[in-house]
């Protein structure tokens, strides 16, 4: 699964927003879990990532907007890493942003990361101006990221960066022979959900006036045993691609892969201690000219 495939995304996106609402409250709070499960998990590539920023940024950013910052992953990891710094949350989700501000306060840092409510579809907030925006596993959802960008750009000061990050792919957890008959399991999920390759940020920074900085992969591969996160986080993302798989894998398949996200079960990933964690992201970075 290419999270950057745009038009895919944008209109998964736009179709959560039309759903019925207990469908789409629903839906918007497990992937709050996994966000949440993501950011737990993931935490020291978080950390190499926003200390990579802060060698980029040609002085210390103490303005910084996260896009589409959901439960709030980017948005405390920056007011951590910078602590001079307040961090405007932008989310079109009431629920992200209420995670976001529950998240904050109990860090002790609710008057540095602050939620503003907002469609990026309908227009551009007014932030004021930012030393830092960051995006991460949201660009792909807007309807237009290029006109979003190009606001982007005027918040920025001259020097200012944009560092944009997608997922090149879901993660994976499982061995390839994860004891339930069906060697090579995740793979075919994973193959059967694959979108056409995405094309990469680079263009749309050039076209909204950013010089490139910087493009970077962050492999990340955290072998077993894994904290009890891990085991969350794997069932909530197979539970997600699981509802996206109906008619698209032999019944042998799907009826594996429901042993392995069931809650109990010998096979499920809840009690395995086999999981590993592999996945890449990539982030490009522009600097307003
Ligand atoms: C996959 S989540 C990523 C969240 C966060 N950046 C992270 O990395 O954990 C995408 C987020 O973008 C938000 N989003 C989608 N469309 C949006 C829009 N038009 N305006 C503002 N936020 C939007 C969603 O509500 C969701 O919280």
């Amino acid at each position: 699964m290419n999270s950057h495939a745009t038009p895919t995304a944008a209109a998964r996106t736009a179709a959560t927003r039309t759903a019925a609402p207990d469908t789409a409250a629903a839906t918007e709070a497990a992937m709050a879990e996994i966000l949440e499960l993501d950011a737990e998990v993931l935490e020291a590539y978080l950390s190499e990532l926003t200390t990579w920023l802060g060698e980029l940024s040609d002085r210390e950013p103490v303005r910084i907007v996260d896009l589409g910052s959901g439960t709030g992953t980017g948005a405390i990891a920056l007011a951590r890493r910078f602590p001079r710094a307040g961090v405007s949350a932008v989310d079109v989700s009431p629920q992200m942003l209420h995670r976001l501000s529950a998240k904050a306060s109990g860090l002790g840092l609710a008057d540095r990361v602050r939620g503003v409510q907002a469609d990026l579809d309908q227009g551009w907030p007014d932030l004021g101006g930012g030393d830092l925006v960051w995006a991460a596993a949201a660009l792909h959802h807007l309807a237009d990221p290029g006109r979003v960008l190009s606001h982007v750009f005027d918040a920025l000061r001259p020097g200012g960066l944009l560092a944009v990050t997608e997922m090149d792919f879901f993660p994976r957890f499982l061995p390839e022979d994860a004891g339930v008959g069906r060697p090579g399991l995740e793979a075919r999920l994973h193959d059967a959900l694959k979108g056409a390759p995405a094309p990469g940020w680079t263009d749309h920074l050039v076209r909204a006036g950013f010089t490139p900085e910087a493009e970077r992969p962050f492999v990340i591969d955290l072998p077993a045993p894994l904290p009890g996160a891990t085991a969350r986080y794997a069932q909530a993302c197979l539970r997600k691609l699981r509802s996206h798989l109906d008619g698209q894998l032999p019944a042998d398949d799907l009826a594996a892969l429901d042993a392995v996200t069931d809650d109990e079960g010998p096979h499920s990933v809840l009690r395995r201690g086999d999981l590993t964690v592999r996945t890449t992201r990539t982030t490009w970075v522009g600097r307003r000219p």
